[in-house]
């Protein structure tokens, strides 16, 4: 909120918040516009379904060639508990278990035999509408790169606490820290080459692309339309003016161009 609201003042812009601090409206004097949580419009509707929507994510992605995680829909009975997953017998843990439209890791599950499958099915259909699974892959290194009109505009990697117990999950809000890849370092020019590739694929100008390396292999994990920078924020001064800057990007993005514009 601190960073939009000085990104608003540097870029003569007029914003007032909700009382909940929810809702900035955002006005250049002309047109006026509104951030809804992690929501700044500048994807339109269908590019934000295909980035939430994680198996709509890896088909789009993989049916254009661009290397995706695989995530694959699982049918939730209408009696919801009563039966188990309806999945094919060559479909065998480990598996990723997950809520297709969630975030944060939140109810990402590890089941690593059938009998953690059942149970971790069972939890999760009484509770969304709608599950993926994937297949579980060690990844060595998990990197989030932020595209903003079709350039990378941060990259960084997270990194999961901890020494050789570490989690498995990479997600900062676990615990997790970010280091900032430099736009000099060999890592980078692939990274954001393959991020701009998916975003731009989905139709998202302004998205978290989140990418997992294994053996040397950098793949699509899911593509964020609206996140947040907040632990990335708290994670330095220096991370916390990084974000400033791309928010006052992002600002300046939405009062020049019309939103879910794209030419391809
Ligand atoms: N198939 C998988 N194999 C191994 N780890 C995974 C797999 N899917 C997800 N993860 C781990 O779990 C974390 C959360 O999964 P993700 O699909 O990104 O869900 P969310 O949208 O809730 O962040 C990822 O950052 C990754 O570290
Ligand atoms: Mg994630």
């Amino acid at each position: 909120m601190r960073q939009v609201t000085e990104a608003c003042g540097e870029l003569g812009l007029d914003v007032g918040w909700s009382p909940d601090r929810w809702i900035a409206s955002v006005s250049d004097g002309i047109r006026s516009t509104r951030i809804i949580g992690y929501t700044f419009g500048l994807n339109d509707a269908s590019a934000a379904e295909a980035a939430l929507d994680k198996v709509c994510t890896f088909g789009l992605l993989h049916a254009a060639g661009i290397p995706a995680v695989e995530h694959t829909l699982i049918e939730i009975p209408k009696d919801r508990r009563s039966r188990g997953p309806n999945l094919s017998p060559d479909v065998q843990p480990p598996l990723v278990l997950k809520p297709n439209r969630g975030s944060g890791g939140a109810d990402v599950l590890l089941c690593r035999n059938q009998e953690e499958l059942l149970a971790n099915f069972a939890a999760l259909s009484a509770k969304y509408q709608t599950l993926a699974y994937s297949p579980f892959t060690p990844f060595d290194a998990e990197y989030r790169v932020v595209v903003l009109d079709r350039k990378a505009r941060l990259v960084f990697e997270k990194l999961r606490f901890g020494g050789s117990e570490q989690p498995w999950k990479f997600n900062l809000n676990l615990g997790g820290t970010p280091r900032v890849v430099r736009p000099a370092s060999a890592e980078y020019g692939p990274l954001a080459r393959l991020a701009v590739r998916a975003s731009d694929e989905l139709g998202i100008r302004f998205g978290a692309v989140d990418i997992v390396v294994h053996r040397n292999t950098s793949t699509v994990l899911e593509v964020n339309d609206a996140f947040s920078l907040i632990f990335f924020s708290a994670s330095s001064d220096e991370n916390f003016r990084i974000a400033a800057a791309l928010y006052a990007d992002v600002l300046s993005s939405m009062f020049t161009s019309s939103p879910g514009s794209r030419d391809r």
